[in-house]
């Protein structure tokens, strides 16, 4: 037999702590290894399979759109990506869609607009500013924006124009705000740092205060976005709305996407200013909108919201 783990050895840079399982099917919450062992997957591919491995109606999708057309570039109009992004914006607070590839790209793409937005309104201001614990992405500006210094250290230096302030503390954030900043960008629940839930009222009084200074709330719902939190989107649950929304991970239950959603007055990006090869592709957008239309129609987050009410029995007893 093909030992596959010696192979990735071999080849593969030693970036992951792997698990010594060689995972080669999976169908609904479970996956199969190369010996045929099944398994219980609690993982969903990191907050991405949330309607199941291989779910027949996004398969379906997949499968019509590769016989079908593939890769155009964004020179030309291509339909799916218009249908995703009416369903997005019909499903949502926000008016204006750009499609990426992954959740680093488009936190990318969110602080490259917070920018411009400064650049066109705030007199030139250009930070931003994000919170301790949080994660944005793996390129070298997520990582400045990732308030992790274990993660920023063996890259120093890295990009400037990012403030981390301590998470959970409006003050401080209040504090980082000066004439230089554009945006604040926070998740609504910390996701990659362990799951962290927000104190009461902090992003009620964190909105207010960018409203007051007129400046961009980001929110990075990368992780809380497609319905995890009980809501479709995680905003919903704190009674906020943002001016710029990050998605990827579930839209597309195991194909490759990421989305910038922003209000009509923050989507201030004309020609030129940003873009991506294969960023809304007619593959990526079909099966966004098959995974977005069912989530939506079979109220995938009424069904977060029930199970994750469920409390865990007392295991010692
Ligand atoms: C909240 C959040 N933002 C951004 C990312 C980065 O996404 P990607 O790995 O697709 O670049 C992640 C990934 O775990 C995340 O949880």
């Amino acid at each position: 037999m093909t030992n596959w783990i010696e192979l990735e050895k071999k080849y593969y840079m030693p970036t992951f702590n792997r698990y010594p399982v060689t995972l080669v099917r999976g169908k609904g919450a479970r996956v199969w290894d190369e010996n045929n062992k099944q398994y219980l997957d609690f993982f969903g591919g990191l907050a991405v399979t949330g309607l199941g491995h291989c779910h027949p109606v996004v398969t379906a999708a997949i499968t019509e759109q590769a016989q079908t057309l593939l890769q155009t570039s964004n020179l030309y109009y291509t339909i799916p990506q218009i249908h995703l992004a009416e369903l997005l914006v019909q499903h949502s607070c926000l008016q204006k869609v750009f499609f990426a590839n992954s959740g680093a790209e488009v936190n990318e793409g969110a602080v490259k607009l917070a920018r411009r937005y400064g650049k066109l309104k705030l007199n030139g201001a250009y930070e931003v500013i994000t919170v301790t614990n949080s994660f944005h992405g793996r390129t070298l500006a997520m990582t400045a924006a990732t308030g992790q210094p274990k993660m920023q250290e063996p890259y120093q230096p890295l990009p400037a124009g990012f403030k981390n302030v301590e998470f959970n503390n409006f003050d401080a954030l209040k504090q980082a705000t000066g004439f230089q900043t554009c945006a604040i960008m926070l998740e609504l629940v910390q996701g990659e740092g362990g799951v962290c839930t927000p104190t009461e009222g902090y992003f009620k009084a964190i909105r207010e205060w960018c409203d007051q200074k007129g400046i961009l709330l980001i929110l990075d719902e990368i992780q809380t976005g497609m319905g995890r939190l009980g809501t479709l989107w995680g905003y919903e649950q704190f009674g906020i709305e943002p001016d710029v929304m990050t998605l990827a991970k579930g839209l597309d239950n195991g194909v490759p996407i990421g989305v910038v959603m922003a209000k009509e007055r923050a989507s201030v990006f004309v020609p030129g200013d940003h873009g991506s090869t294969f960023g809304g592709n007619p593959l990526a957008c079909a099966a966004g909108y098959a995974t977005l239309k069912y989530i939506i129609e079979n109220d995938i987050p009424g069904n977060a919201k029930k199970v994750g009410s469920y409390s865990l029995p007392d295991w010692k007893s």
